[in-house]
């Protein structure tokens, strides 16, 4: 056994609950579980964006408004709130200060000197504290935790107190520190600090009585100094890195765990004390809200989220319990992270959690779900106990045994007894007694002088690397996790090195990643220059562009090797200067290969702060997603899953019956590149499905390296409903037309020629459609049938048909003729959408689709809708294997003809209240018209007898003018507008043909030049009859209201 593992035995000897006692006074003391919040400064994203502060804080208060509703505002109060937002400046080293001396800006030490100075007397006097730091993903959980370079987090600085005290105190106490590292990534826990190779598995998480849960194997290291705990955390932070490019891990969905074990032994009081510190990194708390209507066939199979689920589910009971709820059961045993932090939730521990958000308005969702976790967290109750016990107990008890034993074996001597056995077996027992105690006296010495030389190893590596830095050009790893930028660093040293794989030649550079080959490019460094050629077939990626040869480096280049392993290149110390490199972080890569795709913010966009928020939020998902997309294309390629991933932005308007807010998303386009199917994920299914790809990828490189597939359950074989790569053959939509419904509001007929307008904006297909206003047996209704004012349908009955007839030059069956096509639609408030049925093989399919609508007491919703609202006609595409989508007519209304019955909140559907007073007020409304109709008919008979004698009259005065009797008005305006209304249609097909009118992609520059030719006589001949038709109507109209003021001039 180790000196390290016995020493880890012996402090089991000693320490918790069996031997360990509480202080009275503590038996019963609760103590609530202290929250602090703290707000960082707005990251770049949020400044690009011109975000709003939706945070303030007043005192230990916390507000944050909805951006949205201003009115809406949520307020919090915890034990300490940290404004770190603003107020501060920096220094020469980067040092973040308060502007002005007791400024409100919270800096690192005003942080500690709250809460670390806390957890350190805590442990001190023998409690177990804990320090849990939550937040969603970029928060500033690791900042304030860990801390980046001269602004130190709480753990460095904790460390650096810890010893000073225990310097301070060394006269009236003996102390011993252990420190251990771990990372719980996706339910496995992996020992940061291990120096062996990793376990498959990671460590088991075991339980004993009288410890709890414990991990086993777990190195605990015996630390004296700061630094040395310093060294081991930066030791811990590179097997990190590597852990995560190796297992192609995202460091964000990680918990990091810090364990310090102080064991204080007062001599004088022969008692020992001991505490645990448990000091906690949470992963990122954000969580892919799955758009509920498409929730993935795969649940989130993966326990990536299990151990903050989890966390959450026993916080929500701790805090149920709190305020004297009934819980039957506290979930600890649900995950990993809980089974650890058993004791530090609701168990002998003071534990802080310190809950971080970014004040900006586009987190607001996140931020708020962050406060609301933390006001739960407050409620929980621990019961801290003093772990102290009598502890030289074990060493006293053995001196005590030796005496006696000494004692009885002189009396033996005196009473000249020769009983040889019995002193032999004596003898013996005490020699055994005397070597366990020096054992114990020496054991801690031995460890501390092998962790020593370790940490001198160590030393001497980090000095020696230091060195190289300052001799030599190098890369730099750049992680998503700013944690963990810049910890690995490889160095190119004058002459050829290899990068690769490959580790076995002397002249190699070793890495590992996903997409990265055995020998994957070549460095050269000759006279002070620095080349990098790929090896064929390797991906490299240099500034955002693909290189394929040999390519000399700048100080400051960024490389990407394979899908996604993203290095900053360092040239000589002479070409350094003093730039500042942190602005090469993880989203400058990525901003930079997407712009070499040709998506980006425009350079004029970024500079003014104005960019559209929802646009900057899909700009910053697809750079998000980019490189997952990546490293999903590599893990289908080595897994031979022959599909392949792309990402595309998808415009959200298309399928808004209103045709407004230009809101955009984005989906992954999965093809399959054998039988050419396709598949459209959403953005959370396919962060899910990245998931479950990597759980497959991880099996199946362990079954390569253990080449162990005895078991017949490989990873590549994986039976299809598992699969993560696969999914059922769907119908897709291809892509949406707006049909404009105003037309029937006033009964007129029309007939269009749509275009079909895909995701991206492509014209996917030309679909010509009919609305038809018609009678109730479906026979057209004719020109004498329009309507003035919509408002006379009211309350009547009025039927429709909607007419697909066919689809032309639909681009989903020009790619593959094996596929077919349908429409979907859904008008006004049918529940179910309906569909034409399916034609195959045809690139301009005949539709011939007839549906009768019916409304049959309209109302002024309906009315409102018709002029306001588009019915949506989606494009289906279908593939070979799948079912075609079928009308469901369950919840349907339909006439014994067949004819779909819409509006149904018309008088029928009115409740028995409402039928009652409507039909009361009906009843006086029939009155009122009987009692205008014989007014009208009196007035009417007046009205003849007048305009008999004005013919008369006028007859006799103008002998030679025209007897016919004049249209009236209504009518006049009537027909004008049927004339303006036949017009504007041939206007709204010119419009047609200059939309689709378009270059051909090879044009050459005559050819573009007749192109804009045709296109300015398309446009003259537009607008000429656009201005034709508006001045006749205007003409018709001057017209009318002249006739009408020369007859009303008569008649008055
Ligand atoms: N209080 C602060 N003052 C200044 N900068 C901060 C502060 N908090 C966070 N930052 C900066 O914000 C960035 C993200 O912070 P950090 O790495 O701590 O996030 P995190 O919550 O640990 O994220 P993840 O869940 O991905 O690990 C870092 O560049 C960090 O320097
Ligand atoms: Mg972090």
């Amino acid at each position: 056994m180790s000196l390290i593992a016995q020493s880890a035995c012996l402090l089991d000897r000693l320490p918790p609950s069996c031997t360990m006692r509480a202080k009275a006074s503590d038996m019963h003391s609760k103590d609530c579980v202290k929250v602090a919040v703290r707000v960082r400064p707005f990251n770049k994203r949020e400044r690009d964006a011109g975000s709003r502060c939706i945070v303030s804080m007043v005192s230990t208060s916390i507000s944050i408004k909805d951006p949205r509703d201003s009115q809406n505002r949520r307020s919090f109060c915890f034990d300490y709130a940290y404004w770190s937002h603003s107020g501060f400046t920096r220094d020469h080293s980067g040092l973040y200060f308060p502007e002005e001396p007791g400024g409100r800006y919270a800096d690192q030490d005003r942080v500690f000197q709250d809460l670390g100075e806390g957890i350190l007397e805590n442990a001190l006097q023998g409690y177990n504290a804990t320090l849990l730091a939550y937040g969603q993903t970029g928060s500033g959980k690791s900042y304030s935790m860990m801390g980046y370079g001269p602004n130190k987090g709480l753990v460095p600085k904790l460390c650096d107190r810890l010893f000073q005290a225990i310097r301070e105190n060394q006269e009236n106490r003996q102390c011993q520190v252990f420190f251990s590292m771990l990372e719980i990534y996706n339910e496995q826990v992996v020992d940061l600090l291990s120096r062996g190779s990793r376990t498959p598995c990671g460590l088991r998480v075991r339980e004993e009585q009288q410890r709890g849960f414990y991990v086993e194997g777990l190195r605990t290291i015996p630390c004296e100094s700061a630094p040395q705990v310093e060294q081991l955390m930066e030791q811990g932070t590179r097997t990190r890195t590597t852990a995560a490019t190796h297992m192609n891990a995202n460091s964000s969905r990680s918990h990091m765990l810090i364990i310090l074990q102080l064991k204080q032994i007062f001599s004088k009081e022969s008692i020992t004390k001991q505490s645990n510190i448990n000091l906690v990194d949470l992963a990122g708390s954000e969580r892919q809200r799955s758009s509920g209507s498409e929730a993935d066939r795969l649940k989130e199979g993966t326990a990536i989220n299990l151990s903050l689920t989890t966390l959450g589910n026993v916080i929500s009971s701790l805090a149920d319990m709190a305020v004297g709820k009934k819980v039957v059961h506290i979930p600890y045993r649900d995950s990993v992270l809980t089974k650890l932090l058993q004791s530090a939730l609701g168990g002998n521990s003071r534990t802080v959690m310190i809950a971080t958000l970014s004040p900006a308005d586009i987190c607001y969702e996140e931020s708020l779900s962050t406060l609301r976790y933390a006001e739960r967290a407050k409620r929980i109750q621990n019961r801290a106990v003093v772990n102290e016990s009598p502890t030289e107990r074990l060493i006293k008890e053995l001196k005590a045994e030796n005496a006696r034993l000494l004692q009885r074996l002189s009396r033996m001597g005196q009473e000249g007894r020769r009983a040889s056995d019995e002193t032999k077996e004596l003898r013996q027992l005490l020699t055994h007694n005397e070597l366990q105690i020096r054992a114990i006296q020496t054991l801690w010495e031995q460890h501390l002088q092998e962790a020593l030389k370790d940490w001198e190893q160590q030393y001497a590596n980090i000095t020696q690397e230091r060195r190289m830095m300052q001799m030599h050009p190098y890369i730099l790893n750049i992680n998503e996790d700013a944690q963990l930028s810049g910890v690995v660093k490889l160095f190119i040293q004058e002459g050829e090195w290899d990068i690769g794989l490959c580790d076995s030649s002397p002249r190699s550079i070793s890495i590992k990643g996903l997409g990265i080959q055995e020998r994957h490019a070549v460095f050269r460094n000759e006279q002070r220059r620095v080349t990098l050629t790929p090896l064929v077939g390797s991906k490299v990626i240099i500034n955002g562009n693909a290189v394929c040869q040999m390519t000399e480096l700048q100080h400051l280049d960024r490389l990407i090797l394979g899908s996604n392993s993203t290095y900053l290149f360092i040239g000589y110390p002479s070409e350094r200067g003093g730039d500042d490199w942190s602005r090469y972080d993880y989203d400058y890569f990525q901003s930079e290969m997407a712009a070499a795709e040709g998506i980006h913010l425009g350079e004029s966009s970024m500079g003014c702060s104005q960019t559209d928020p929802s646009l900057l939020a899909v700009f910053y998902d697809y750079i998000k997603l980019m490189p997952m997309v990546a490293e999903a294309n590599q893990m289908s390629q080595e897994l031979s899953k022959g599909v392949e991933f792309k990402l595309e932005i998808k415009n959200l308007a298309l399928s808004d019956s209103k045709g407004h807010d230009l809101q955009k998303d984005i989906i992954i386009r999965v093809t399959s590149k054998g039988s050419k199917q396709v598949w459209m994920w959403s953005k959370a299914k396919f962060v899910n499905r990245k998931f479950l790809m990597e759980e497959v990828y991880q099996q199946y490189q362990a079954e390569q390296n253990a080449d162990n597939r005895a078991d017949g359950v490989s990873a590549v074989t994986l039976s299809r409903d598992k699969d993560p790569f696969w999914d059922p053959i769907e119908p897709l939509l291809l892509g949406t037309a707006h049909l404009w419904l105003q037309s029937l509001a006033f009964r007129i007929p029309l007939e269009e020629q749509l275009e079909v307008l895909g995701s991206e904006g492509t014209e996917e297909a030309i679909l010509q459609a009919q609305l038809v206003p018609c009678t109730s047996t479906g026979l057209p209704l004719g020109e004498d049938d329009i309507l003035i004012d919509p408002c006379e349908m009211l309350g009547r009955r009025m039927d429709f048909q909607l007419v697909l007839d066919q689809c032309c030059g639909v681009r989903w069956i020009m790619e593959a003729r094996n596929r077919g096509v349908q429409i979907g639609f859904r008008l006004f408030d049918c529940s179910q959408p309906l569909y034409t049925p399916a034609v195959w093989h045809n690139v301009n399919p005949l539709l011939d689709h007839r549906v009768h609508f019916a409304s049959l007491h309209t109302s002024q919703h309906l009315l409102d809708y018709l002029q306001s609202s588009a019915v949506v006609l989606e494009l289906w595409g279908l593939q070979e294997g799948c079912t075609h989508l079928k009308s469901s007519l369950e919840a349907v209304r339909m006439t014994t003809e067949g004819i779909f019955i819409i509006d149904n909140s018309g008088p029928s559907e009115a409740s028995d209240v409402d039928s009652a007073e409507l039909s009361c007020s009906l009843r006086v409304l029939q009155q009122d018209l009987e009692e205008l109709k014989s007014v009208n008919a009196s007035l009417r008979k007046e009205n003849h007898s007048l305009r008999e004698q004005l013919n008369t009259a006028r007859n006799a005065g103008e002998g030679g003018r025209s007897r016919s009797v004049r249209p009236s008005c209504d009518g006049e305006f009537a027909r004008a507008l049927k004339v303006f209304y036949h017009s504007m249609t041939s206007v709204r097909g010119q419009l047609q043909r200059l939309r689709r009118h378009r270059p051909s992609e090879e044009s050459d520059l005559l050819g573009l030049r007749l192109f804009v030719d045709e296109q300015s006589r398309l446009l003259r001949d537009f607008s000429e009859q656009l201005e034709q038709s508006v001045s006749a109507l205007k003409q018709d109209v001057a017209a009318i209201v002249r006739r009408k003021r020369e007859r009303s001039g008569i008649w008055s």
